[in-house]
């Protein structure tokens, strides 16, 4: 599954599983306080040990929260099965910019520029404090650790420029922390990976 559409799927799933708890428990709220106002129900009925609806409302909601384990057990799943000719470029975090490495010792600084079409397998990992790894439109999100390497991929799928971001907070400038990705043809990626161009 593509990363992004599985992070997607599993926050809708949730979300309408949320939002129609939401309505059918205040509508059932409304509903018994009028139903069951003082001046047409004075006196309370005392109602207990009623198996079958003990039974239906711990068995429902169990399928339920495993219904939504499951959808974000399979996005996560999308998120870490990197396809096998996945482009692998290092990122290295550091106070406060991103570095990029790639295969052919190219280094750029807060630019990522990767050839449309392609997955890419980023290895990410930091030289100095903690820092994460973020590209919201693709739905991938790592913290970057000194002396351990972790790894994000999405696929380069759509031509343009997307924001990447540190998202945990590493110091005074870590909002500075920003870069971009940037998604060209292959003929243009493969030009400027033999360029001096950052
Ligand atoms: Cu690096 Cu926040």
């Amino acid at each position: 599954m593509i990363p992004g559409k599985g992070v997607d799927q599993a926050l809708w799933y949730i979300l309408g599983i949320s939002a129609v708890m939401l309505v059918g428990i205040t509508a059932t709220m409304i509903y018994f306080v009028i139903r069951y106002r003082r001046s047409i129900h004075p006196v309370p009925q005392d109602i207990r040990d009623n198996v079958p609806l003990e039974i239906a409302w711990t068995v429902i909601p169990t399928f339920i929260a495993l219904s939504m384990f499951y959808i974000g057990w399979q996005s996560y799943i999308g998120l870490r099965a990197v396809p096998e000719n996945a482009i692998e470029i290092e990122v290295l975090g550091q106070q406060y910019s991103w570095i990029f490495l790639y295969e052919n010792d190219k280094e750029t600084e807060n630019i990522l520029v990767v050839p449309l079409g392609q997955p890419i397998k980023l290895n990410i990992t930091s030289i100095d404090v903690l820092h994460s790894f973020y590209i919201p439109a693709f739905r991938v999100k790592v913290d970057a650790v000194k002396g351990m390497e972790n790894y994000v991929w999405f696929n380069a799928d759509v031509l343009g420029e997307y924001d990447i971001l540190c998202t945990e907070y590493c110091g005074t400038e870590h909002s500075a922390m920003v870069a971009k990705l940037k998604i060209v043809p292959e003929e243009e990626y493969l030009v400027w990976l033999e360029s001096e161009d950052e």
